[in-house]
């Protein structure tokens, strides 16, 4: 059924166009002016849908007519075929829409950068609209001379560039009882990966002075979650950063514009939007975030907090739920594989549930906490496949299995789920999110 309406609505499509061409002509306009075509209503599949007007020999429409003009799009878009790339979200995981996640669209990615339209967000009381003018980091507490800076300030400070992966504590989160989400959008796609722009944490601490009880630091936003997070003071002298950019633009509205903390391989609940202050303490503050939520709770019933960084863990990304395999012969499975301890230096995959292992090709930059991108080029015959990938870092740590992993932590967690997941791809090529026992 639902081909034949695409066909329909293509084949109306034609229509509308031949008589928009005639009108376009006739009226001696350009391509783009006049009317919208109907077809830009239609859905991304109908659009991605090959019309053999289009094909060679015949000469396609868009090599006949002039395109849109260098004003049409001040800031430019993806092309309108590429629309169902979007983040999107499990409606019925949280209660409000201001307290929710969307997440990354991976399948649809390749490289490591993840650009910065289709960034997951998390938030716990909405977006905050900040105007930069406005803005101040407050600096007090364990200091020598508490410091109210703007934006500007902040930017007169030695600038640094680093790429490093954002993931939140509970992406795979609702994986710990068996498998339940279908497509890695789902199962992994709270990360994402960018190059930030901004200034080292130590520097700014260091004009505020530290006194020489200071362990800790409070980092709070101004968003109207308040959201705030004690962190480590070692950890914040070592490679945390203020930052302003996100692959060379201001950061987006919702991934803290205009100030986020960046805390290097460490859970994403600890990168503080819409950062406001820093308060300098000699023991942890306990806020909810760091006591309610974002512990662990074992298999015992007892609670285990401050689990910062995030172990090494990889996903094939295609093929996957959303990008089953199309073609029988040579295809490439691709995949992305972190670690919050250091760089990635290996990647497995194993196409028949882990009897046979093979090292994948890692392709790009690896770099320090960063997302690293594998692949592997395979033969398919229609056969059907379990494919698993598993991610080795730099400190020799090998991305364990669910069950691995179950043992040690029992099955009443959210957060910090690394276990390896397995895509069950079937006969007809169609890919399942699955678990081997
Ligand atoms: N900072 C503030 N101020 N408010 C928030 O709700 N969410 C945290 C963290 N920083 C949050 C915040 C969580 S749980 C995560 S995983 C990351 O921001 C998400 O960052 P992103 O929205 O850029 O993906
Ligand atoms: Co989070």
């Amino acid at each position: 059924m639902p081909d034949d309406r695409e066909t329909e609505r293509e084949a109306s499509n034609s229509r509308n166009r031949r008589s928009f061409l005639k009108a376009a002509v006739a009226g001696g306009l350009a391509a783009g002016a006049g009317p919208a075509l109907a077809q830009d209503k239609a859905t991304p599949a109908a659009l991605a849908k090959s019309n053999p007007r289009n094909l060679p020999p015949r000469v396609p429409r868009w090599s006949k007519v002039l395109g849109d003009g260098v004003e049409a799009k001040p800031y430019g878009t993806p092309s309108k075929f590429e629309a169902h790339v979007v983040r999107r979200d499990v409606e019925w995981l949280t209660a409000s829409r201001q307290s929710s996640v969307n997440f990354t669209p991976l399948a649809d990615l390749d490289g490591i950068i993840t650009p910065n339209g289709l960034c997951f967000e998390r938030h716990h009381g909405g977006a905050a609209e900040i105007n930069p003018a406005d803005h101040r980091l407050m600096i007090h507490g364990l200091v020598d001379k508490p410091l109210l800076f703007t934006m500007e300030d902040l930017k007169r400070f030695p600038r640094t560039n680093r790429i490093h992966f954002l993931e939140c504590a509970a992406n795979s989160g609702m994986e710990w009882r068996g498998a339940q989400l279908n497509g890695c959008q789902f199962t992994h796609g709270m990360v994402h990966n960018v190059m930030y722009t901004g200034v080292m944490l130590k520097d700014v601490l260091n004009e505020a002075g530290l006194k020489p009880d200071a362990r800790w630091l409070l980092v709070e936003g101004a968003d109207s979650a308040g959201m705030n997070r004690s962190l480590p003071l070692e950890k914040a002298l070592g490679d945390c950063m203020l930052a302003f950019k996100m692959n060379g633009e201001a950061l987006r509205t919702e991934q803290g514009y205009p100030l986020r903390l960046v805390v290097p391989g460490w859970e994403g609940n600890l990168w503080v939007k819409w950062l406001r202050r820093i308060e300098a303490g000699d023991q942890p503050w306990l806020a909810r975030e760091e006591t309610s939520k974002y512990t662990d709770l074992l298999a015992h019933g007892r609670s285990r907090r401050f689990t910062f960084v995030m172990d090494a863990k990889s996903i094939v990304t295609g093929p996957a739920p959303e990008a089953p395999l199309r073609h029988k012969g040579r295809n490439v499975l691709t995949g992305l594989a972190w670690s919050g301890r250091g760089r990635i230096t290996r990647v497995d995959v194993t196409l028949d549930g882990g009897r046979n292992w093979q090292e994948a090709g890692i392709d790009g930059l690896v770099l320090d906490r960063s997302l690293t991108r594998f692949y592997v080029d395979f033969d398919w015959q229609g056969q059907e496949l379990l494919i698993q990938s598993r991610a080795h870092d730099e400190t020799g740590y090998v991305q364990p299995t669910k069950a691995e992993l179950r043992k040690v932590r029992g099955v009443n967690s959210v957060y910090h789920n690394n276990g390896i997941q397995t895509w069950l791809v079937r006969a007809n090529g169609e890919t399942e999110n699955v678990e081997i026992s």
